[in-house]
Order: C-alpha cells, then sequence, then structure tokens
C-alpha cells in the first residue's frame, strides 16, 4: 500500500482514555497510521498523559485539568468516566472548530469506546469518527448479550449457576461475564457505552482472526459498519514506550544470566491491586516454588505499604539471586527475551496479546472488566494456560508455578504459544489479517471524505 500523494497529510485526531491500557494501544494505532502517511495530534487529559518527548512524530492537544478518580488505586468507576467526558468536550469541540476556521483541517477522529462524548462532538463538527475498542471481540459480545440475558431472566444468576455455560455464548460461564452482581446499576452503564456508538462511521479493534474469527465475524453482522481487526497493535507498528512508569530495563541483563525459558514472569498490570495476605501468600508460592522469577510489584498496588515493606521476614534470604522484584518492567522485552517460559498475568487484554505474540503460556488470575473473558479464552479457546483464582493460597500458587514451569503440560502449552506465536506474525505480514486490515482501514480514512 502506497503512501498518500505528496499533498499536505491527512490529519487524525486520537482520542485517548487515560488508563495505561487504553492509551497503549491508541498510541500503537497512532504509529500505524503515521506509517500511512497520516498526521496524528494526539487528544489527552493531563492526569496519565503520554510524555511528548516520547512521540516526537506526534502534536498533543491537552483536553481537560481536572480528571479525577474516585478510587485511590486509580482504577475509574462510572462516574469517573462520565466526568472525563463532561470535562473533555469543550475543549476538543473549540480547537475543532479552531481548525475549521484556520483551514488546518481535521480530517477524521478516532476515540477510545470510554470516550464517547468525541463521537457527539465530531458529528457537531461534522467530522467523520471512528471507534477503537481496545479489548477483545468476545468481551463486546458478552457486553452486547447481557439485555437478553437480563430480559431472558439469567441474570442476575444464583451461585449455582456460576460454573454453567453462558447460553448462546460459548465457550463464556457465568462467571466470566462482565457483570458487577454488587452493582447492577454500573453494569447497565458499561452496557450502555458498549452499545452507543451508533454515530461513528467504523469500528477498529486490537485482535485478529487467528485469535476471534468467529467473534469478530458475529460482531461484523451485528453492527453496520466496517469492522478493522488490526491485532496485535504492538506488533503491527513499531512505537516507543508507551509506559506510564519508567520502565527498569536494568532487569535484561539479569534475564541474560538465566536458563533457557527457566524464568516465571509475574505481573498484574497497571491497575489490579492485592492485600497484605495475597501479597504474602505470592511471596512464599514463588519462593517455594524453587523456580528463578522476575516479579513486578507496581508501587501502591500492595494495600497497606508504597512498595515491598510487607515482603514476609526471610523471603528475601530465601530466594537470594534466584528472584527479581521490579517496580515496572519493559514488559515486551521481557517476554520476547530466551529466558521467559511462562508469564503469570492478571489477563488484561494488552499483556495476553504480547504474551501470545512471544509465545509465552500463562497462568491466569483475572480480577475485573474484561479479564475473565479472557482468562477463559487462554484456558479453553487457545488452550496456552490454566487459572489460578479464588483466594490465593502459597503452596496452590506453588503447585501452579511447577506444574506450568516444569510439567510436561507446561510443555505442551508453551508448544501451542508457539504455534500461535507463528499465526499472529502471519496476520501481521503481507497478506495476513491485520495487514490488510490496516490497508483497509487507511483506504477508508483515505477515500471517506476523512
Ligand atoms: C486495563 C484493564 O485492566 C485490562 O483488563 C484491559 O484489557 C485494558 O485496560 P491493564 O490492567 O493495565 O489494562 O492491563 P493490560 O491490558 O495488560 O495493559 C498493561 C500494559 O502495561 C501492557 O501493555 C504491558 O506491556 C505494560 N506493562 C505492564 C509494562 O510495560 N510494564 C509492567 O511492568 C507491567
Amino acid at each position: 500500500m502506497k503512501k498518500q500523494e505528496d499533498r499536505k497529510p491527512h490529519r487524525l485526531v486520537l482520542v485517548l482514555f487515560p488508563l495505561q491500557g487504553h492509551t497503549t494501544p491508541m498510541l500503537q494505532l497512532g504509529y500505524a497510521l503515521h506509517s500511512k502517511g497520516f498526521a496524528i495530534t494526539i487528544a489527552h487529559t493531563r492526569v496519565n498523559s503520554p510524555n511528548p518527548s516520547n512521540h516526537p512524530h506526534f502534536d498533543f492537544l491537552p483536553l481537560s485539568d481536572d480528571t479525577h478518580y474516585s478510587d485511590k488505586s486509580g482504577t475509574p468507576n462510572i462516574y469517573d468516566i462520565e466526568s472525563i467526558n463532561l470535562n473533555c468536550k469543550a475543549p476538543l469541540q473549540e480547537f475543532l472548530e479552531l481548525q475549521k476556521t484556520s483551514h488546518s483541517q481535521v480530517d477524521g477522529i478516532i476515540h477510545d469506546s470510554l470516550m464517547y462524548f468525541a463521537a457527539t462532538v465530531a458529528n457537531h463538527v461534522q467530522i467523520p469518527n471512528l471507534v477503537l475498542r481496545t479489548s477483545t471481540a468476545a468481551f463486546l459480545q458478552a457486553y452486547l448479550a447481557l439485555p437478553r440475558l437480563f430480559a431472558e431472566g439469567y441474570i442476575p444468576f444464583q451461585d449455582s449457576m456460576l460454573h454453567e455455560l453462558v447460553p448462546r455464548l460459548n465457550p463464556l460461564r457465568f462467571k466470566d461475564l462482565p457483570v458487577s452482581r454488587e452493582n447492577m446499576e454500573d453494569t447497565m452503564k458499561f452496557i450502555e457505552i458498549a452499545r452507543n456508538f451508533k454515530s461513528s462511521s467504523a469500528m477498529i479493534m486490537n485482535t485478529m482472526d487467528c485469535l476471534e474469527q468467529l467473534p469478530l465475524f458475529q460482531l461484523q453482522q451485528h453492527f453496520q459498519v466496517p469492522l478493522f481487526g488490526i491485532g496485535p497493535l504492538s506488533k503491527v507498528a513499531s512505537a516507543s514506550s508507551t509506559s506510564f512508569l519508567e520502565e527498569e530495563s536494568s532487569c535484561i541483563a539479569w534475564l541474560n544470566n538465566q536458563t533457557a525459558k527457566s524464568v516465571l514472569y509475574v505481573s498484574k498490570g497497571s491497575l489490579a491491586m492485592s492485600d497484605e495476605k495475597e501479597f504474602t501468600e505470592t511471596a512464599w508460592g514463588l519462593a517455594n516454588s524453587e523456580q528463578p522469577f522476575l516479579w513486578v510489584v507496581r508501587p501502591g498496588s500492595v494495600s497497606g505499604s508504597d512498595w515491598t515493606e510487607l515482603l514476609p521476614r526471610g523471603f528475601l534470604e530465601h530466594v537470594g539471586e534466584r528472584g527479581l522484584i521490579l517496580k515496572w518492567a519493559p514488559q515486551k522485552e521481557v517476554l520476547a527475551h530466551s529466558a521467559v517460559g511462562g508469564f503469570w498475568t492478571h489477563c488484561g487484554w494488552n499483556s495476553t496479546m504480547e504474551s501470545l505474540s512471544e509465545g509465552v503460556p500463562m497462568i491466569s488470575s483475572p480480577q475485573f472488566f474484561d479479564q475473565k473473558v479472557i482468562a477463559r479464552y487462554i484456558t479453553h479457546v487457545w488452550k496456552v494456560g490454566f487459572e489460578l483464582d479464588g483466594v490465593l493460597e502459597r503452596g496452590d500458587v506453588d503447585k501452579s508455578i511447577r506444574r506450568l514451569m516444569t510439567g510436561r503440560e507446561g510443555d505442551e502449552m508453551r508448544q501451542r504459544a508457539i504455534e500461535l506465536k507463528h499465526m499472529i506474525n502471519v496476520s501481521i505480514l503481507e497478506g495476513g489479517s491485520s495487514y490488510n486490515s490496516l490497508n483497509d482501514l487507511t483506504e477508508f480514512l483515505l477515500t471517506n471524505k476523512i
């Protein structure tokens, strides 16, 4: 696909949602579209704003300065999302109207599905808009099925139903559904957000056929707009680091000293929290497993402490050089390292795709949002991992680590993960589904008056 003709490049405004797991794929999409000749402006809030010096090819548009999260862990609830959308509306509209008069026309807007205000603003100033969904097709499908399940009386469901398969939503069980049983009101609002992009002219998804062919096909049937599956965005274009926290690359030297496929990488993403009991059980499970490990403990992620003050007495002496604890890792580099043989993850979609892209099998400990749907696919569709959920206990942790890192079953999962890695590589190479979708999206952006 040749780049655009040499006239002034078409300019796109990409509207970020201020969470690591949402900002990363949108910035990666920006790199992919920049490589196709588009000029990119990144519209962002002041909280969790990207560092412009990391992205010299992009322009930046700060939208609002009073975004706040009610939950100190940084996990936005539905009210935070609503206030972010309210605060960002005027600044974006003002910018777009100014651009119109100054003839530096914005040709299109691509917004995170949680930044739905941007669709309203785009329609108001008559600029086409597209929505980027940063999670899986199966997760969106689950959300879209919830109203039917309510209407048919399947929700709310009893504990006795937790392990039952959800009718017409194979392979999900009721326990995998993105339903906050304690707070159905929030669930209904999230369903509304999931469904409400009638005014978008197309949908972009950070996934691809080799992982989600059926859910993608079914979603395309459901929505009357083009759907572009361009995952993994972490592989489709080479992007600079998108981390909010500083990545400690010193860990690579430690990995270089480890035996191939011997290290368990442990990270629970940018939002997950644990209490002291879970932290202690995790530590002793890692110690007792006798396996080398690289453990990310995000500062503030253990309730009641700043970082690792709550590590149990004797843990560090027991582990010695066999383990390394970091605040934040260069995760893509770590997963690509030959010493890493397994990933204990919370099943965030970016982490899951990064693991699949490097052929690394997983221990799945999902917590919230889309993570249970993703965990179900890891264990039952792609068969490249198994679940470790419920109340964490050091014996189960120890057993799970040995099962993944030393057993025959772990080797079989590793082999399947390597097969998936090859399929993912085929999808991003010329003629592959993601390669073609990115070209189709470029064509769409250029020919639909964008
Ligand atoms: C959130 C939700 O929790 C997740 O379920 C959803 O799919 C996306 O939004 P998060 O929890 O941060 O995301 O997880 P994930 O999607 O895995 O994104 C984390 C990103 O941070 C990944 O790209 C990962 O490479 C990066 N990371 C994580 C690092 O760079 N270093 C680390 O030490 C840990």
